[in-house]
Parts: C-alpha cells; structure tokens; sequence
C-alpha cells in the first residue's frame, strides 16, 4: 500500500472516530473465523490472585494454585495487591485520556512512521484485504532504557514521560514477582523464565483508545489474537469493559475490577512452558455509549536470545512441542501478514 493511501486511512479513522458516523466498509468485519461479534458473553473464570500472599507462608500454595489453574486452561488472572496505589493507577490512566484528547494535529506529532509500529497511530497497513480496528494506538518501548525513543514520548501533558517512567519500573518489579511465581507453580527454580528473559527484556506499552462505535456488532476493537509477548499485564478502563478471552472456544468477558491488574500469558511464555501453560486468544469488543482506554504493557525475552521449552517440563509424556527460536518478535510479524498461526510454525 502507498503512502497517500496509508495516510489517508489513518485520517479517516481520526474523523471517523470524532463524530462517530456508522463505520465505513474498511472496519467491517466480514469474516468471523472466532465466532461472531457478542458484546455480553459469560463473565469468565479468571480467579483474582493477591500477590501480596506471595510471601505469607500460610497462603502462598492457595495462590500458586490458582496461578497454575487458571493458566493452564484460561491463561488469564487478575492481580491485586501488585503495590500500585489506587490513585497512582488513576494517575496513569488520566494522562493516557489527557493524551488522547489532544487534538490531531497535536498526536500526530508523534505520528509513527508508515512502516513501523512505534508512536501514534492506528493499524499497520499490510494488505489491501485487511479490515482495521476500532482504535487508535500510543506505542512506545520502554525497556531497555537506552532503546527508548523519546522523540515519540508526547510532551503533553508535561507530566506524561514521568509517569509512565515510574509505571514501567513498577510494572517489572511485578513482571519479575509473577515469572518467579509461575516457575514455582511449576515446580521449578524462580530463575527458570527470567534466565530466558535477559537482563535487557523487551518492554513495549500500548496505549489503547476504543471510540464508541454506532454498530458494535460490526467491528472489532481488537481482532482475536494472541500476545506475542512472554507476559502481558493490562490497566484495562475504570468502568467500561471491552476485553474477550476465549476458553475451550468460548468466548468470555473480562470483569473490571478498577484497581486490579489483568494478566495474560503470551506466546514465549507457552513456548517455554512446552505448552503446558496457555497464550489465550483474545478481543476486544466496542459499544456505543462510552469510549474505553487501556493500557497494555507486554514483556518479552531479549530479541537475540534463544528461548525454548525449559528441560525439566520436556518428558515421555510430554516430548518437547516447540522448537528453540530467537527473535519470535519477528516470526511473529512474519505470520501476521502471511495470516498464519505463528505458533504452529515453531512446533519441534
Ligand atoms: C492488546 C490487547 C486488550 C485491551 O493491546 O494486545 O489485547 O483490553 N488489548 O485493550
Ligand atoms: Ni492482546
């Protein structure tokens, strides 16, 4: 696609979502290979773990339980006591909305580039089949420090670099806690995804706005995918949910607990857990009265390192699923244009 045209999709999704027309036919999903559009399936099964019982010795095995259950079946779970205040969530949550609500000309100051998907923007354009998502994005690296590009960090509000900085830092800690705990749910040493990981994990946050939508029923605000990364961790919105995970090909609504932090596996992660551990596919679903924001931090191993199925998961009964990879980040890409699984192309 060129870039006239590029552009001019990118600012039709602008209007479009400014004045909330009927979508046009770029949005309209025609195909659904997942089941069709529900905004109201089922609440699912997807525990809320205290991390704060992490270190009690008389609660710590109710949580890894849960931990293990829910991610060998939903690959879901809530987080509460994670250390973040109420209002300091708040916090984060308002500066995205106070970034949104800039005008256009003002976003798109750090408008990404056409062919790549850091700053703001909407859909990559990969192919002229393609049907867009409800959605303007805010994406940015964070981690490691020194491939941050702060050019495309917005300046308003002033306080936004700050608080974001002190999100990352505080969503690793968290990260770090729940890959320890994962590896303990396992019966394996804490170190056992982390060693994987590297010192210079891959962290990347994605600013998610949904505008209402006069026909939910027709459009995605996310198409069904899964994460690429090892570890999502979501500040979904304070009151409108949006956010679908699918279960033994069933789809379910993820509640809103305002403070709680949603946690899904991706990929890497059930490359290294040999599949026992589960990457779910997941939507997100619009509606008509209320716009939504969220905000998605995914981390993921060093690019250059090698992951693979950890040794002590890999026996008769359960022979090694997937090969070792470097860079799933790309192959990842790779098989999102070819539209193909790209998990089922790293099968050993
Ligand atoms: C994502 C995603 C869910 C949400 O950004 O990958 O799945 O609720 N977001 O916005
Ligand atoms: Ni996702």
């Amino acid at each position: 696609m060129d870039m006239a045209k590029a552009t001019s999709v990118s600012k039709t999704i602008e209007q479009m979502v400014t004045h909330s027309e009927q979508p046009s036919s770029g949005f309209i999903v025609k195909e659904t290979k997942f089941g069709s559009i529900e905004s109201s399936p089922p609440l699912g099964p997807f525990p809320v773990i205290d991390m704060s019982l992490f270190s009690s010795q008389e609660h710590v095995g109710t949580e890894l339980e849960k931990l293990k259950s829910s991610l060998s079946s939903a690959g879901c779970f809530q987080v509460v006591g994670h250390g973040m205040s109420d209002s300091f969530l708040d916090r984060v949550r308002e500066v995205a909305v106070e970034f949104f609500q800039l005008p256009a000309e003002e976003k798109q100051k750090h408008a990404r580039a056409v062919n790549e998907i850091e700053g703001y923007g909407s859909d990559l354009v990969v192919s002229d089949a393609q049907v867009f998502d409800w959605c303007h994005r805010l994406f940015l690296r964070v981690f490691p420090v020194h491939r941050r590009r702060l050019n495309l960090w917005p300046q308003h509000p002033p306080e936004f670099s700050e608080i974001l900085n002190e999100y990352a830092m505080k969503l690793k800690t968290v990260t770090e806690v729940l890959s320890k705990a994962i590896a303990k749910s396992l019966n394996l040493e804490e170190y056992s995804f982390l060693n994987q990981f590297g010192d210079q994990a891959l962290m990347q946050v994605r600013f998610n706005f949904y505008p209402p939508c006069s026909r939910p029923d027709l459009v995605h605000g996310v198409k069904p995918h899964t994460d690429r990364s090892g570890i999502t961790i979501l500040l979904q919105d304070r009151e409108v949910e949006g956010l679908q995970i699918r279960v033994d090909g069933k789809w379910y609504r993820v509640p809103v607990i305002p403070h709680a932090l949603v946690v899904n596996l991706g990929d890497q992660m059930q490359i290294m857990t040999n599949g026992i551990y589960k990457s779910p596919m997941h939507r997100v679903v619009t509606n008509t009265e209320k716009l939504r924001i969220s905000i998605a931090a995914f981390t993921e191993p060093e690019p250059e390192n090698e992951i693979g199925p950890v040794d002590q998961l890999i026996d008769e009964q359960r022979p090694k699923l997937y090969r070792n990879v470097r860079n799933y980040g790309a192959i990842n890409y790779e098989c999102y244009q070819k539209g193909l699984v790209a998990l089922d192309t790293v099968r050993a």
